[in-house]
Formats: structure tokens, sequence, C-alpha cells
């Protein structure tokens, strides 16, 4: 009897970590076991505007497949606003046949062929914001359409809702894409305005933060047409500040679309850009030309150990940990342990910020190995703290192993 007892007690412990391990399973929603790291690929809209074509997709598709951005991690061809015309006799959304002659299925192929995934946009209100037919009405139907077109990927968005409920219109949606049994990453752009990440989770893979983004450093700037107004960079950022708390795995915080390579800012503010990208878990989705960008441009988007912190598994957002005036310091805690730190200088003038390792976790007396992540270098071992040079708006960013 005995030697049962004894010899049982691991199998039961086995038992009772297999049950665990299924409760876990189960407790996560069919949408959050979707996009478990941020999504990475490209969209349409902060370059191209309406002025989507399959050539252009098709492109970009080629060259994301065939200039490094693929073998970094890139993955969803998005095509925002635009691509379709109307509905036809049983209300089946139409895409623009000048634009897309061959049709969204043989669209869809050419992307998969290339080793990608293909995304589209639609609205949540009876017209989208470029004033196409939004999904009002349609949802099932569209995500029926989606399905069988062969779509990754739905960027859902606000405009012209009137008093929708945003937690109902994003759920009607989310259950439609979930019905079609294709595993659709479903991405909510309601610009912040509902407070996605309180209701979110469950319901879509990522939330838009703020209002749109613009290819320029700080402040706000109004919309061609008089309205209030686009954000730059640092307005961005600020938005992003108390919300790390509900990122995770299938569900992230989306402060909007890459503006990198759109010729706006310089290449030390767009490393700066990127280097908050990853920390704070966003999906790295860019919005530039990247079939003709400068080899800076490139080098950025494909910075591996940037994407790293991006893509770590623990699926932690990042965090200010300090702020005295121009200077920051952020970090993320990584799953090995390790730390993604940021050290980030808004002012106009270089200057020297320190990073102690009390204030990201660590015991002070900690001797720790510090690498460059744009550098690609290891600086050496640290007791306490590490303090390094850092341009005006830009960034150095470190990962700190004990
Ligand atoms: C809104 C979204 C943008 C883009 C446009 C398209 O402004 O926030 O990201 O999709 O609509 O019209």
């Amino acid at each position: 009897m005995q030697k049962v007892a004894i010899g049982s007690k691991p199998l039961y412990l086995l038992l009772v970590a297999a049950l665990l391990l299924l409760e876990g399973a189960a407790a996560q929603t069919p949408r959050q076991s979707m996009a478990q790291t941020p999504p990475m690929g490209w969209n349409s809209w902060n370059k191209f505007a309406c002025n989507v074509s399959e050539e252009l997709i098709k492109s970009v598709a080629d060259a994301m497949a065939s200039n490094g951005m693929k073998d970094s991690g890139y993955q969803y061809v998005v095509i925002d606003d635009c691509w379709q015309v109307g509905r036809d006799e049983n209300g089946f959304i139409v895409a623009d046949p000048a634009r897309f002659p061959s049709g969204m299925k043989a669209l869809a192929d050419y992307v998969h062929a290339k080793g990608l995934k293909f995304g589209i946009y639609s609205d949540a209100g009876a017209k989208t914001c470029g004033g196409r037919p939004g999904s009002q009405g349609h949802e099932y139907q569209d995500a029926l359409q989606y399905a069988r077109w062969g779509v990754d990927y739905l960027k859902y968005d606000w405009c012209n809702t009137g008093k929708r409920n945003e937690e109902e219109a994003y759920s009607t949606m989310n259950a439609a894409l979930l019905a079609t049994g294709r595993p659709i990453v479903f991405s909510i752009c309601e610009w912040g305005d509902g407070k996605p990440w309180l209701w979110g989770k469950g319901i879509g893979n990522l939330w838009r933060t703020t209002g749109d983004i613009s290819d320029y450093w700080a402040g706000k700037r109004k919309w061609p047409d008089g309205n209030c107004c686009s954000d730059g960079l640092l307005d961005i950022l600020d938005q992003q500040v108390e919300l790390y708390a509900f990122a995770g795995p299938g569900h992230w915080n989306d402060p909007d679309m890459m503006e990198i390579g759109n010729g706006g800012m310089t290449n030390t503010e767009y490393r700066s850009h990127f280097s908050f990208w990853a920390l704070l878990a966003a999906p790295l989705i860019a919005g530039n030309d990247i079939r003709s960008m400068s080899p800076e441009t490139k080098e950025i988007l494909t910075n591996q150990e940037v994407i790293a912190v991006n893509q770590d598994v623990l699926g932690q957002q990042g965090r200010q940990t300090r702020k005295d005036g121009d200077l920051e310091v952020w970090s993320k805690t990584l799953n090995d342990g390790s730390r993604a730190v940021i050290l980030f200088n808004r002012g106009s003038a270089e200057s020297e910020i320190t990073v102690r390792w009390q204030e990201i976790g660590y015991p002070g007396r900690l001797s720790a190995k510090v690498r460059d992540l744009w550098e690609h270098k290891d600086k050496g071992e640290f007791t306490g703290s590490y303090k390094a040079i850092v341009a005006s708006h830009g960034v150095v960013m470190l990962r700190v192993a004990p």
C-alpha cells in the first residue's frame, strides 16, 4: 500500500497540474488566444490614405517578403479605408473594381503565397471615415465574406456610429468574426474615446488608445477640415503612461500605426518612436512606403534586438519609472527577468541620464550586465546604476540583465 501511495504521488501531481492548465486554457476566450505577441505588419493609411489598389498591396507584399521585414517578424499586410465601393444585390460588400480588378480573394491568395497575412478595414457605423459603406447591420455577412476571401486581420473603425454603444458594437463584430471559424485578429479603432482598455480584453486583440498619429514630433494640429486635431509623437506617448496595466498577451494597447520613414521627423526621433513602440508592447504596424525606404529607415524598422523587446512572450507593457522634467527613464520587464530600459531626452540639448537599479525593480547592490540595443554592444557590468549621454529627442535603449 505504502509503495503504491508513494509511487502515485508524482502521477497525482501531474494530474492536478494538467487540470490547472486546462482550467487556465478555458479561462482564456477564443479572442485572447490570438495575437499572443503584438501584431507586426504594414498598413496603407499613414502614407497612402485612400490611394489603395491591388498593385500597391501586391508590391508592398513583394517588398515585405524580400527586404528583410518578413524575416524580422512583420506579417500582416493591411488595406485601410477606401477599398470598398458598395454592396451587391444580396448585401455583400463589394471592392472597388477599378482598383481591385482581380478581387479580394485573389489578392489575399497573393499575399498568402508570399508567406504573409492579409488584413482589411471596416467601420462599426453606416459609413467608414472615408465615406465608404460601413458594417453596421451587416456584421455577420461582412465577417463571412472576409473569411471566404481569406482575411486574417480586421481593423474596425468608429466613424458615423451615432449613439451606438462601443462595447456592444465591437462585441457584435467579434462574435461575427469568431462565428466564421477563421482566426481573424480584431483591431478595435475607436480612438480611446470609450476607454476600450476597460472592456476590450476578450473582444479585440488590440485597441487604439488615442486619436490619429501624425508625422511630427510634438503638439496637436488641426485637420484640413478645421476639426481638432491630430497628435504628434509626444502627445501620443503621453497618453500611454497610465495604461500599462491593461495590456497583455492577446489584448494590446495600440498607440496607432508608425510614422517611421514618412519624412516628418529626424532619424533620431524615429529611433525614439520605434524604441517606445517596442517597450510599450505596441503593435508594430509600419506606415511608410516600405518598397523604397532609406537604409536608415530599414535599419530602424528591422532592429532585431529592439523587436525582441516588443515580442517578448511575457507580454508586459513597459512603464515610465521616472520623469525629471525633459529627462525620463522607462522600463519593461522581460520573460527572462531582465529589463529593457529607455533613457529618454525630450530636451533641446544632449544630456546625461542615469538609470538606478532600484527604480527598475532590482536591488541597489546588484551587479548587472548592460547592452546597448542601438549600438549592438555590450557595455560591461555595472553595480547600482548606469548612465549615458542621450541626444536631444533621442533615446539610449538598453537591456539590463543580472
Ligand atoms: C480613422 C482612423 C485612421 C484611418 C482613417 C481611415 O481616422 O483612426 O487610422 O483608418 O480613419 O479613414
